[in-house]
């Protein structure tokens, strides 16, 4: 292998790239091309997806910070990359030190990466946030910056769907009253007002990841199962949809939200809904806190006419654990608390091993994407980009990719400089004031990769600029 020779991908940023100039079908980067042996010989190759890497893999820095889960780790480290694993966060001079020297960041929600950070990453290309949440990220300054920030939003759907199936029968038993009152000593045997859940009627607002999944569960244990969602969308099972909201909360035993955090969703279900439900219905809320009007859920039940509700999020909720959760954070708590079959817990609903595992999956192989092949779906502040990816019987061709100013004229002026080439394909999209171009080029020396390199980088529309083969 030659050494690594120097391709500016950003102003301002060196990053060492092992292209060879003499045998530009030799990738350096061999070892990770190779697809597995048991494909049967260099014919079985023609037409296979061409993995593509940026520079020596080895040269790829990676700082993990907040203990990210071993399976994303794993992934990194698989691709050959250097990954440096933290346990906790760190403070943000210490964090600033560190962030100078990497090109990809893992965090979960206790690293704020701000402007005063990420304006010393000088080699940041993208940044994992290992977690649903990305508002610990100044993601309009990463992309003006042309740094990629992806996040996990789904990983955790099946975690939460199952939490609102124990909901469901806690509630409709009045588990948590009954186990509240043997912990004090009360032995209180009831059977008035607790109910079986078979037969009875589960209405789902928001028919998306979670509810979706929720309604196949809810049937396989025998619930009649409606939701109501502003999209038409075809319902799994014998589910089935209902046109309005009112429809749903007028026909529904349970009823459970799975909407996101939108100025629709805000105070959703206050004081109106809870006249149109059935008396001695249920509420279940494990969306996001704004969604339920929470002193209108008090009178609700003070009245008897919600006989159960099941609350994982709050519109106010504390930063760390502890006894936080009293008047001080919001003044409805104690009442909240004095309430008979309330269900309080503090937004587990996506907490588990396996959602933990499925997010460090998820999160790497967007970086490992992002970094092997420039591809942007699923980032939160890019354009979400992709070409279909180049095969093995293409090793002289190149991709470039042209994170830039969404201004006038950038195009005419990208395909002045690549137009003597022959581009086998191209994709451009924006998003607010960036924008992210991406194109395949075929039989591309390395002379003039450097060139048009440089006259790219020259461009006052330039934010970064990079090179895969
Ligand atoms: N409690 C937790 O720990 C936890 C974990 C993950 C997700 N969540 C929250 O759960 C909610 C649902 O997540 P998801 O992954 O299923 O989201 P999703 O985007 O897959 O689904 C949301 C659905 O709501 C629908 N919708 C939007 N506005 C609506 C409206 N006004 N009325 C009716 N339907 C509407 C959408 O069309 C979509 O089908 C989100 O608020 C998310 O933040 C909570």
């Amino acid at each position: 292998m030659t050494p690594p020779l120097d391709i500016h991908t950003v102003t301002s940023r060196t990053v060492s790239h092992s292209w060879d100039p003499n045998n530009l079908s030799t990738s350096p980067t061999a070892t990770f091309n190779s697809p597995p042996s048991s494909w049967g010989g260099a014919l079985a190759h023609r037409g296979a997806p061409k993995q593509l890497k940026p520079f020596n893999t080895q040269d790829i820095k990676i700082l993990l910070l907040e203990n990210v889960n071993t399976t994303g780790q794993d992934i990194l480290r698989g691709q050959g990359y250097q990954v440096e694993a933290l346990k906790t966060s760190l403070p943000e001079d210490q964090l600033i030190v560190k962030i100078r020297d990497v090109h990809v960041i893992g965090i979960r929600s206790k690293t704020k990466l701000n402007q005063r950070v990420l304006k010393e990453a000088k080699n940041l290309l993208v940044v994992g946030c290992f977690c649903i949440g990305t508002n610990q990220v100044d993601l309009e300054y990463a992309a003006r910056h042309g740094i990629a920030v992806f996040n996990s939003p789904f990983a955790n759907s099946r975690s939460v769907a199952e939490l609102v199936v124990a909901e469901i029968i806690a509630l409709a038993r009045q588990l948590g009253d009954r186990s509240s009152e043997m912990h004090r000593g009360t032995w209180n045997k009831v059977s008035a007002k607790c109910w079986e859940i078979r037969g009875k009627t589960l209405g789902i607002v928001g028919y998306g990841h979670i509810g979706s999944q929720l309604s196949v569960l809810a049937e396989a244990m025998g619930m009649n199962v409606i939701y109501y969602d502003v999209v038409t969308l075809m319902a799994l099972g014998t589910c089935r949809q209902v046109p309005t909201l009112d429809n749903l909360l007028e026909e529904a035993d349970f009823v459970t939200l799975h909407v996101p955090d939108l100025p629709e969703t805000r105070g959703m279900i206050s004081t109106t809904q809870f006249e149109q439900m059935k008396h001695g219905s249920y509420l279940i809320n494990a969306s996001r806190g704004t969604v339920v009007d929470i002193p209108a859920l008090v009178k609700a039940m003070r009245s008897g006419k919600v006989a159960g509700a099941a609350l994982d999020v709050y519109p106010n909720e504390p930063d760390a654990n502890g006894d936080y959760f009293t008047n001080n954070l919001i003044n409805w708590v104690e009442d909240l608390r004095s309430l008979n079959n309330i269900i309080l817990t503090p937004h587990i609903g996506g907490s588990t091993e396996e959602a933990q595992r499925a997010i460090g999956i998820e999160v790497a192989d967007a970086l490992v994407r992002y970094i092997n092949q420039g591809i942007t779906l699923g980032s939160v502040n890019l354009p979400e980009a992709q070409l279909r990816s180049l095969t093995l019987d293409e090793p002289n061709h190149a991709r470039v990719i042209y994170i830039h100013r969404n201004v006038p004229g950038v195009l005419r002026k990208v395909n002045e400089i690549l137009g003597g080439h022959n581009v086998d394909k191209q994709i451009s999209d924006s998003k607010g004031d960036v924008a992210y171009l991406m194109a395949d080029i075929s039989n591309v020396r390395y002379e003039e990769i450097k060139e048009f390199t440089e006259n790219l980088e020259a461009l006052s529309s330039c934010i970064m600029t990079r090179v895969l083969y």
